[in-house]
């Protein structure tokens, strides 16, 4: 106590002066910089709390929105040693201090996601399907763009100015292409046929051209749209879609946009603001909006801003930063849109007519390098977007899943994450986000994402540095094939071994009971299995411990022939270790729970629990009702019985019954069923 007041006096002696300059606003660096000087002595390094509360622990005293927390910030709580901000630092730099609190708490989770998509012998495991990622292609460049053709061939774009159209297994590059400017973020970028290509054979292309423009000496670009077919792998009959005069043409390097979606005969297309953000609201330019065309080119005189004096007459939409994903919702047939913010700005949009995305004059981002932007989210006039990310993931390509190879992804919408390197699943209903599930990150920087014919998602991901583009299909593996052990009548395919006890058949349970004092005995499958995946409900009744025997065995030197080997523990006591590793007659503890309090809870004793156990070679991962408690490596045993422990009576003459039901098991390919896991694997030392 203290010693806590000595430092509370330190630190306001400290800041007074600064609150004594009044009006002025400290600090122009970066929202790290201004965090670490003015709110780390209180709130610690890294937010954890000290003197101040946590700011990570997602309690407000003061109330948890993005306004209440401001308002904190802005006025204090003197009489509780929380200085007022307001009169030194600006809104915007309160606004950002707030995107960094909300950044910091979700980047100190992703360690969890990291753990749970973390592929398994080649399988990635998710909440509703498993998969393998296939290579299907590869280029010497970004792959900027994926689609279909009616053939089932793939077009994919090189970004360094390549169109490929992928068949039999073989890369096949299209000749003749218009030239594109390739620098910065520009070059050969979006690429789709027309959705009646069967009948008319249009490819529509979109990409940065320089036309000789300059701007202040500098080379000037804009993004530019063609159609045409392709014959013999050649590209031909190409004709222009849209293409802005000169004078037009900026000199920055990056947010060209563009994508695509065609929609009752128009062309919608998207452009960035080309990093000039206040050009987004500019209707007279053509960067920073969505656009629509008939899908000849021609410009709908129905367009909203067709007779408005000056304005670029085929936006349709304006006030978006860099649109990198444009999809049609495949019920609603509204077209969704990706826009890549600033950090922590990433939006996802439902795009309509005339209407405006805010951009820069709302957003709920900062600069990249930390820099505070606005501390305005909301305005009159001005959309908000469906979802935001934060932490950004680098928003690029998005497809709504409309495929038979994952049933249970059937119209969510697949988004794609560059810097985060995610592909997300994202479920709406009713036009909300719902939820959101990671199902694959840091296999390379994720940038376009499409569902083949064959049902299978298509990914594009950077995985060696940026001169790679590499196309993946995600492959669903196989159904589960459960097999019960336990028939609920008899107890066919076990046996009891060891020490004395008896089992009985008990309303479509095996109910054991011990009858010896010295040695355990085991309920114990007469089959042995190597891979496996076990599901089971036990309980355990009385002062007793119990067990699950994994991969048990027995040999005449160990313990008079006893099974021994691993066991997963299920602890009546206090401390809970339930669904931790002993190695009976062996190492003793190989996994405790000592300090995994979630496992622990996850514990009902004295009553029924269900336990999955996943026993994949050397990889051992176990949940208590659902509940993650081990993920263990250890490669000594690799194959045994089951067996139920059933512990000897203490000397005391106290006992109890254990309880065994719905027990189930899949032994063949076992390795395709695992599920993500949110801990960290620990390997044990032999
Ligand atoms: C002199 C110490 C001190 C400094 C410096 C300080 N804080 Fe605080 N802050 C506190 C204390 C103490 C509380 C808790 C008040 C309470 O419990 O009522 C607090 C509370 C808060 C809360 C409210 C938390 C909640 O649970 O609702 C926020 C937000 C916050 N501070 C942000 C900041 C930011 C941002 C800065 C830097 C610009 C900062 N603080 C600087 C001491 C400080």
């Amino acid at each position: 106590m203290h010693m806590k007041h000595a430092s509370l006096v330190v630190i306001l002696t400290m800041i007074i002066p600064l609150l004594a300059l009044g009006q002025s606003k400290i600090g122009t660096g970066s929202i790290m910089e201004l965090y670490t000087q003015n709110c780390a002595s209180c709130h610690g390094q890294n937010m954890e709390g000290g003197l101040g509360s946590s700011l990570i622990d997602d309690i407000w005293k003061y109330g948890g929105s993005d306004e209440e927390i401001a308002k904190v910030v802005r006025d204090g709580v003197p009489e509780m040693g929380m200085v007022p901000w307001k009169d030194v630092l600006a809104d915007d730099q309160i606004r950002a201090l707030v995107i960094l609190m909300r950044e910091q708490k979700l980047l100190a989770e992703t360690s969890g996601i990291l753990e749970k998509v973390k592929p398994l012998g080649g399988i990635f495991s998710t909440d509703r399907h498993n998969f393998r990622l296939e290579k299907v292609a590869e280029v010497d460049d970004v792959l900027w763009s994926i689609s279909f053709l009616p053939d089932d061939s793939i077009l994919i774009t090189q970004r360094n100015g390549k169109l490929w159209n992928i068949r039999g297994g073989k890369k096949h590059e299209i000749k003749g292409i218009p030239e594109v400017w390739v620098k910065g973020q520009g070059g050969l970028l979006e690429v789709a046929p027309h959705p009646d290509y069967e009948k008319n054979g249009w490819v529509y292309l979109s990409f940065s051209e320089n036309v000789g423009a300059k701007v202040d000496g500098k080379d000037a670009a804009m993004t530019a749209v063609v159609r045409g077919r392709i014959k013999n792998d050649k590209w031909v009959d190409e004709e222009e879609i849209f293409r802005v005069p000169p004078e037009f043409h900026v000199n920055p390097g990056g947010h060209y946009g563009s994508r695509f979606v065609f929609k009752d005969g128009y062309v919608f297309f998207s452009i960035g603001e080309r990093q000039i953000s206040k050009m987004a609201q500019d209707l007279t330019k053509p960067n920073g909006k969505v656009h629509r065309l008939f899908d000849d080119g021609r410009v709908p005189k129905d367009n909203p801003f067709y007779n408005k004096k000056g304005a670029y007459k085929s936006i349709w939409s304006y006030g978006n930063r860099n649109p990198q994903g444009l999809d049609l919702h495949p019920v609603t047939g509204d077209i969704w849109e990706t826009e890549h913010g600033p950090r922590g700005g990433d939006e996802l949009n439902v795009i309509r007519k005339g209407r405006n995305y805010g951009w820069p004059v709302i957003t709920y981002g900062m600069n990249y390098n930390g820099k505070p932007l606005t501390d305005k989210t909301h305005m009159k006039g001005m959309e908000q977007p469906v979802y935001y990310w934060l932490p950004s993931i680098a928003t690029a390509g998005i497809d709504f899943y409309e495929g038979d190879a994952f049933p249970e992804w059937t119209g969510n919408l697949l988004a794609t994450g560059m810097s985060a390197e995610e592909l997300q699943r994202l479920v709406i209903e009713d036009g909300k986000v719902v939820h959101v599930e990671t199902i694959l990150k840091k296999q390379g920087r994720v940038r376009d994402v499409s569902t083949g014919p064959d049902g299978m998602i298509y990914v594009s991901l950077n995985t060696k540095g940026p001169n790679n583009g590499v196309l993946y299909r995600l492959v669903p593996v196989g159904e589960p094939r459960w097999t019960s052990l336990f028939n609920g009548r008899n107890l066919d395919g076990w046996e009891t071994r060891d020490g004395a006890s008896t089992v009985l058949v008990d309303d479509g349970a095996m109910v054991a009971f011990h009858q010896d004092t010295k040695a355990f005995s085991y309920l114990a499958t007469k089959k042995t299995y190597g891979d496996f995946i076990l599901e089971l409900d036990v309980k355990v009744v009385g002062d007793l411990n119990s067990g699950i025997l994994l991969r048990g065995n027995s040999s005449p030197s160990i313990r008079d022939g006893n099974l021994h080997g691993y066991q997963m523990e299920i602890d009546q006591s206090e401390r809970q270790w339930t669904g931790g590793i002993y190695e009976e007659a062996g190492r003793g503890w190989l996994y405790s729970l000592e300090g995994k309090d979630d496992a622990r809870k996850a514990y009902r004793a004295s009553d029924w629990n269900h336990y999955r156990v996943e026993a994949i070679g050397e990889h051992f991962r176990i949940w208590v009702n659902g509940v993650p408690a081990l993920n263990m490596a250890d490669t000594k045993t690799a194959e045994g019985v089951i067996g139920i422990q059933i512990h000897k009576l203490s000397q005391g003459g106290g006992g109890g019954s254990v309880s065994i039901r719905n027990v189930r098991i899949i032994s063949e390919n076992a390795g395709d069923q695992i599920q993500g896991i949110s801990i960290p694997e620990v390997a044990t030392s032999l």
